[in-house]
């Protein structure tokens, strides 16, 4: 992604390793400064994880391969290490396709830091495909409505949601993307916007509870979003919210899409009654940034991911093509191993 960074433009994705380190975009910052957050041991990758340094689903992954390669180097019991990172995010099912992907490559006797690239470079690879699939889905003057950020940042690169809005706005066409502002914590407002900023594509940041107005206006012709965990039946887990765009988009007659690579898809469950849903700390609601925006004493609920029904979804963006919710279980033969 291109970036503004020490006075200069440059290219750069969202974590690499240098040495034995691990460094992240610090997304905990954005869009006010830009750090990077280095994690030095599996301590520091766990804490990125948890607390959001790094996030997306396909990010998460990422960062486990990295820090599963690192672990390696510095000697740590793999199974120690794969044990504490699968404890950070429950929902985001690249982080369970990385850990099993990097304990089978070692037990293999792969090299850690190779088979960790070779991870990332797949992930690079399968968003780029999918902006190229999902691209095709994108007619010029359309409107398009996202949901969280299912950028680069969320990725390693390009994006899952973001990756054909950017693939589209590259090749010329005329688009305009609504960007949900995504409470508690703002991806929308804080990462989606500034993704598309930096890429010069033309975009307005809407209130989280403003897309229904917005689609009964006949303002949104499509809504892409990315995704945590993919089932069996095409029910899927991201970002809290989500659900109820997927409904206002079925009632008004907007196609509904999902850009996920194959390894979200979770496909040992039947279907989203049993994707294990994340609730983060009650802090996260009450407050934005630091500042308390209820009474003091108010509780609050804080599920970070809702489930969105199959039935919804116009279709499923991946690396691999444009797939109807039936036509899921042909996509296991591509599941990475
Ligand atoms: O809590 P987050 O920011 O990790 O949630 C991210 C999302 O819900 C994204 O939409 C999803 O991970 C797909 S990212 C390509």
């Amino acid at each position: 992604m291109k970036v503004h960074f020490e006075g200069e433009s440059r290219e750069m994705h969202s974590l690499w390793m240098e040495g034995t380190e691990i460094k992240f975009i610090d997304q905990r910052l954005l869009p006010h400064k830009l750090e990077i957050f280095s994690a030095k041991n599996v301590k520091d990758v766990a804490f990125a994880i948890k607390d959001m340094v790094v996030r997306g689903a396909p990010a998460i992954g990422a960062a486990a391969a990295l820090g599963m390669a690192q672990a390696k180097i510095q000697k740590e019991d793999r199974n120690k290490v794969a044990n504490i990172l699968r404890e950070t995010r429950p929902t985001a099912q690249d982080l369970f396709t990385a850990l099993d992907f990097m304990l089978k490559k070692i037990e293999e006797g792969a090299d850690p830091k190779e088979a960790a690239k070779d991870y990332i470079d797949n992930i690079l690879n399968k968003c780029r495909k999918i902006g190229e699939h999902g691209e095709t889905l994108i007619k010029d003057d359309q409107r398009i409505l996202t949901h969280c950020n299912a950028g680069a940042l969320a990725t390693v690169d390009y994006g899952t949601a973001l990756s054909p809005i950017r693939l589209a706005h590259r090749g010329g066409k005329n688009i305009f993307v609504f960007v949900d502002e995504t409470r508690p914590r703002l991806q929308g407002a804080r990462l989606t916007a500034w993704e598309l900023l930096n890429e010069g594509i033309p975009h307005a940041l809407i209130a989280d509870n403003a897309a229904g107005d917005f689609m009964q206006r006949g303002e949104i012709d499509m809504v892409i979003v990315g995704a945590d965990r993919i089932t069996q039946n095409g029910d899927f887990a991201n970002k809290i919210g989500t659900y109820e765009k997927a409904v206002l988009a079925y009632e008004n007659h907007i196609p509904f899409y999902v850009a996920a690579p194959i390894t979200t898809f979770d496909f040992s469950l039947a279907n989203g009654s049993a994707i294990p849903i994340e609730e983060r700390s009650q802090e996260e609601v009450l407050k934005i940034g630091s500042e308390l925006i209820a009474p003091s004493g108010t509780k609050a609920r804080n599920p970070a991911f809702d489930v969105t029904f199959a039935k919804y979804v116009t279709g499923y963006i991946t690396e691999t093509g444009v797939f109807k919710a039936e036509e899921i279980s042909s996509l296991k033969s591509h599941a990475i191993r």
